[in-house]
């Protein structure tokens, strides 16, 4: 498209995700000062998104749903602005060039509207909440909140401004700039994710918290916050999520990021995200478990990204048999005992569903999830472990706050073993039927 003179497209490329996204410029930067009040649960202010062109453009897309837009600004100058559907479309009074850096700040205001009946997502994105608001937005909500390029190819910084009624705490990525600042009857935090992030893993948590902060062992800084009802669980939810990060970093190498930590909130989402730097979750206390599942997904999915979600499992995949891993570490069952009982399920539903290729209707299939992780492991066995483990850093270090996709993982286990695994892959990841494999 570079060189192109034309509006960016609507969508970023997605096949299976057209609408997501947007064309033509690349996010640099997202900065979110916004007031949250949860009794009329409103949402006001602005968002500026610092972007890069990729070709010339006379009109441009960002992705929002709902809300009501009162003011475009481009470069500070008015610019038109016209709806349809989720789609924000920015005429700017003077057509950007290729390769300009441009910023563009949208005001607006509204109760945000999460996504309700999206395939079998369930509910997801910004979800008010009786003290506050609780937001999970994989896989295209962060348009429920502010306008965005809303796909994971399209990575950024962030700072975020959030406004609450004093006595409510806001709680977004990243690190807080400073103490927040109460004035009459409301307090400000900024908080800044200051490496590369995924729209769909900015968060805003708002509401009543107990917050505990500190550092691991590893001297990594950790903030835990739980909604009042989980008090009793704070102290294990800080030490557990310092700890599990620390090993990770051992087996997948050096933490990607600022902060790690969690947040517990009363909101029963019925899952938990691995939000950037603070995994969420929602309405349960959560095993050790699945706060390994949620902190591998640092390092896969967070730093490294999918480029499109039919690669879905080089995140789930990857933290379910992060999952495993930790079982073994923690004296449960070991990795090899998990992947035999799955394997002589020979009826499970999901050697129909090969996990290579999510399917837009069934993102999360427990094929992305189980059989993905079950390739890691046969991949483990099939090269032995000294260069899977190897295989796995240089994942996690070559394509670090990148993007990725399966084809570049399959030619790094071929480079990394020095084998021809075209036949291994495509029986785990992109055929029906049970791959055989010597259990
Ligand atoms: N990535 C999350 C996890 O495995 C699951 C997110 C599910 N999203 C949804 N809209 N239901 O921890
Ligand atoms: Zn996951």
């Amino acid at each position: 498209m570079r060189g192109a003179s034309s509006a960016g497209a609507p969508g970023i490329g997605d096949a299976d995700f057209p609408e997501d996204g947007n064309g033509g410029y690349d996010v640099e930067h997202y900065t979110l000062k916004l007031s949250y009040d949860p009794a009329t649960k409103r949402l006001v202010g602005s968002a500026t998104v610092q972007a890069e062109a990729v070709q010339d453009l006379t009109a441009f897309h960002l992705d929002l749903h709902g809300l009501t837009v009162s003011r475009v600004t481009v470069g500070g100058a008015e610019a038109g602005f016209g709806r349809q559907g989720d789609e924000l479309t920015v005429t700017p009074a003077t057509p950007i060039t290729d390769g300009a850096r441009f910023d563009v700040t949208v005001h607006y205001s509204g109760v945000p509207d999460p996504i309700r009946n999206y395939a079998n997502l369930g509910t997801y994105g910004f979800i008010a909440t009786a003290d506050g608001s609780f937001v999970t937005c994989e896989p295209n909500g962060a348009k429920t909140w502010f306008p965005s390029n809303d796909h994971p190819a399209d990575k950024a910084t962030y700072t975020f401004e959030i406004t609450v009624p004093a006595g409510v705490t806001a709680i977004a990525n990243g690190e807080q700039a400073g103490p927040p600042v109460t004035s009459g009857a409301t307090t400000k935090f900024v908080w800044r994710e200051k490496h590369p992030m995924a729209s769909y893993l900015a968060t805003m948590m708002t509401g009543k918290f107990d917050v505990r902060t500190g550092t691991s062992p590893a001297g990594i800084p950790i903030y835990a916050a739980v909604d009042p009802a989980f008090r009793s669980t704070l102290d294990s939810l800080y030490t557990e999520s310092g700890r599990i990060t620390d090993y990770w970093a051992g087996v997948f190498g050096p933490y990607p990021f600022s902060s790690t930590g969690a947040v517990l909130d009363d909101y029963s989402a019925g899952y938990a995200l691995e939000n950037q730097t603070k995994p969420i979750y929602g309405g349960f206390s959560p095993t050790t478990g699945i706060m390994a599942h949620e902190l591998a997904h640092q390092w896969f999915g967070n730093s490294v990204s999918i480029t499109r979600w039919k690669d879905l499992w080089l995140n789930e995949g990857f933290a379910t048999y992060a999952e495993w891993l930790w079982s073994e570490h923690d004296g449960k069952a070991s990795a090899d005992s998990v992947f035999r009982a799955y394997y002589e399920k020979a009826l499970d539903p999901m050697w129909s569903y090969p996990p290579g290729r999510a399917q837009r209707a069934d993102l999360f299939n427990n094929s992305v999830y189980t059989r993905g992780a079950m390739t890691l492991h046969a991949l483990r066995r099939e090269i032995g472990d000294p260069l899977f483990f190897a295989l796995i850093k240089k994942w996690a270090s070559t394509h670090r706050y990148g993007n990725a996709t399966t084809e570049q993982f399959i030619a790094m286990a071929q480079q990394v073993s020095a084998r021809n695994l075209t036949a291994f892959f495509d029986g785990w990841l992109f055929r029906t039927g049970r791959p055989a494999a010597t259990i």
